[in-house]
């Protein structure tokens, strides 16, 4: 037993020194494994008396404790530093810039979207939804388009099979929504005047061109109140033209139209210039057909169950592709649905500049060229 002073000396400095732990491991196998020095003088107190033995055992028992917490205590401290190696090796920079290079672009109609909607906004209208695939009551016959009205043509619309079980009555039959007039008819059904709202989303007509795609998008709007006019529409759409295009002043002018919904119904022109091929939005003496509008029909409000002697407002509806054309430039409407990378490369917008009336539209960053 003379040398258990000195070999545990020895011990404890080797953890000390000790810089890994599979070094440390070997410590502790040298000293308490199997085959370990303190495990051998442990084996060696059966050859001493039984009063050596209990003075002897003491006294290993206390080294060996000693020992197995140096090596716990020393563990822990290699763990630390070999976590803090790690943490610091696998170190991010967020500070750094973007490589806008490799940075994806918001489509010029989910950029429009936006725009719309912060414009209406700002002026109280929330946004309403409905499904694309659309029954025929919603679609047409609630917005004043009984069956066999001559109007239905105009829509060119896809007509999904027949009910399945075999349902005759046409009401109930399923197209893919050919405008989003129909958001109208929801919203009357499920909320009670006043209504301020827009329905912005995807319609489908079968037709295709250059100007003319089977999928397109469109907002709608619709105010219901007990006091509204047609002088309410006018300022209501000059507040948004004005916002949308970032001009000043807009002449507008409004032409009488028809649509089954609206009574009176006007299509609204804004002052344009072709010179020398160029389209400009705001000046010259041209016009440029943006949108449909009118009056709601008294027969849509009774369809809903609104009392039109109480109630009337008015609706409105426009392309939305054709206002991010006329805005940014973009010839062919079709380029929109080709996911053409450089395309969106030319035309996107980098997704950060969130569109807001006060912050700027499209101004704050606008599109990278
Ligand atoms: N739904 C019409 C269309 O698709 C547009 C419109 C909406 C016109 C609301 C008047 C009022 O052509």
């Amino acid at each position: 037993m003379g040398n258990i002073d000195s070999l545990k000396y020895e011990i404890l400095k080797a953890i000390e020194n000790a810089t890994s732990l599979p070094e440390l491991e070997e410590i502790r196998v040298f000293a308490l494994g199997k085959k370990g020095s303190i495990t051998g003088m442990m084996k060696d107190l059966g050859s001493l008396s039984i009063e050596e033995k209990k003075e002897a055992g003491k006294i290993l028992n206390v080294v060996k404790d000693e020992i197995l917490l140096a090596i716990e205590t020393k563990r822990i401290l290699l763990e630390n530093i070999a976590l803090n190696k790690k943490l610091a090796s696998e170190k991010i920079d967020i500070t750094l810039p973007i490589r806008t290079e490799t940075l994806g672009r918001i489509h010029p109609i989910s950029q429009v979207f936006e725009e719309v909607v912060a414009i209406f906004g700002s002026m109280g209208f929330s946004v309403a939804e409905g499904p694309e695939i659309e029954d025929d009551f919603h679609n047409f016959t609630a917005l004043n388009l009984p069956l066999n009205h001559p109007a239905r043509q105009m829509h060119d619309t896809f007509y999904l099979p027949s009910d399945a079980n075999g349902d005759k009555d046409i009401d109930s039959s399923y197209v893919l929504r050919t405008h989003t007039s129909p958001v109208q008819i929801r919203t009357m059904e499920n909320n009670q005047p006043p209504i301020r709202i827009i329905a912005p989303g995807r319609t489908y007509r079968c037709d295709y061109d250059a100007t003319h795609t089977p999928m397109f998008n469109q907002i709608e709007g619709l105010v219901i109140d007990k006091k509204t006019s047609m002088a309410d529409l006018k300022g209501v759409l000059l507040e948004f033209i004005k916002s949308f295009f970032e001009l000043d002043e807009i002449p507008t002018r409004y032409r009488p139209s028809f649509f089954p919904f609206t009574e009176p119904s006007a299509e609204m022109d804004i002052g344009c210039s072709r010179a020398n091929g160029e389209l400009k939005i705001g000046e010259g003496n041209d016009w440029l057909e943006i949108l449909g509008c009118g009056m709601v029909h008294p027969n849509v409000l009774k369809a809903v169950n609104i009392d039109p002697e109480e109630y009337q407002g008015f609706a409105f509806g426009l392309g939305l592709d054709r206002l991010a054309m006329l805005k940014y430039g973009i010839p062919d409407l079709r380029t929109f649905f080709d996911s053409d990378l450089r395309w969106l490369k030319h035309y996107g917008f980098i997704p950060l500049d969130i569109p807001s009336v006060t912050g700027g539209l499209s101004s704050n960053g606008g599109a990278v060229r």
